[in-house]
């Protein structure tokens, strides 16, 4: 028998290690918050995906009452970047969540489908989605999505 080891590195940075263009994504990340719709869990998620040409596009978390309805933040983020940029790989995205007691310290991290669709768009675009999940303690920096997702479902 073979035992396969999975492994999803991530580096940790202050804000100060963070690059320019990183620390711009994270301020617009947590703008995004506050175009949360989250009436029901009151926890409010940014994103902002930076694409290949520079172009900042941000998303939010938007809840409903007939609950599987809503969308997470990175996938709203996404999806708006995609349909609205089809031919633009997504370079970078950043997200940010706060509930009532302000930004999380440590960061958030995507749920199942969220990792599942950028590992799928990261695919399709041929280049790797890094992706900066933020919290005012430290930030985790991901360079390629699909190390989120191991053995991620794929035709
Ligand atoms: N949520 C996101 O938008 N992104 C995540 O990474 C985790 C969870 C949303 C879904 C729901 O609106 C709220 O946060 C509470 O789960």
């Amino acid at each position: 028998m073979k035992h396969l080891t999975l492994t999803c590195p991530v580096a940790e940075l202050t804000d100060d290690e963070l690059s320019p263009d990183d620390r711009e994504l994270i301020r617009r990340a947590r703008e995004a918050t506050d175009n949360s719709y989250a009436p029901y869990s009151r926890f409010r998620v940014g994103a902002a995906v930076r694409l290949a040409d520079g172009t900042i596009i941000c998303g939010a978390n938007q809840e409903n009452a007939a609950f599987p309805s809503g969308l997470c933040a990175e996938r709203t983020a996404l999806f708006y970047a995609h349909a609205s940029n089809p031919r633009t790989p997504a370079a970078t995205l950043a997200v940010a969540a706060r509930d009532e007691q302000g930004f999380t310290p440590l960061p958030v991290t995507p749920c199942g489908s969220c990792r599942q669709v950028m590992a799928e768009l990261q695919k399709a675009s041929g280049r790797p989605l890094r992706v900066l999940l933020h919290g005012t303690k430290c930030n985790w920096l991901i360079e390629d999505a699909r190390h989120l997702l191991p053995l991620a479902f794929d035709l």
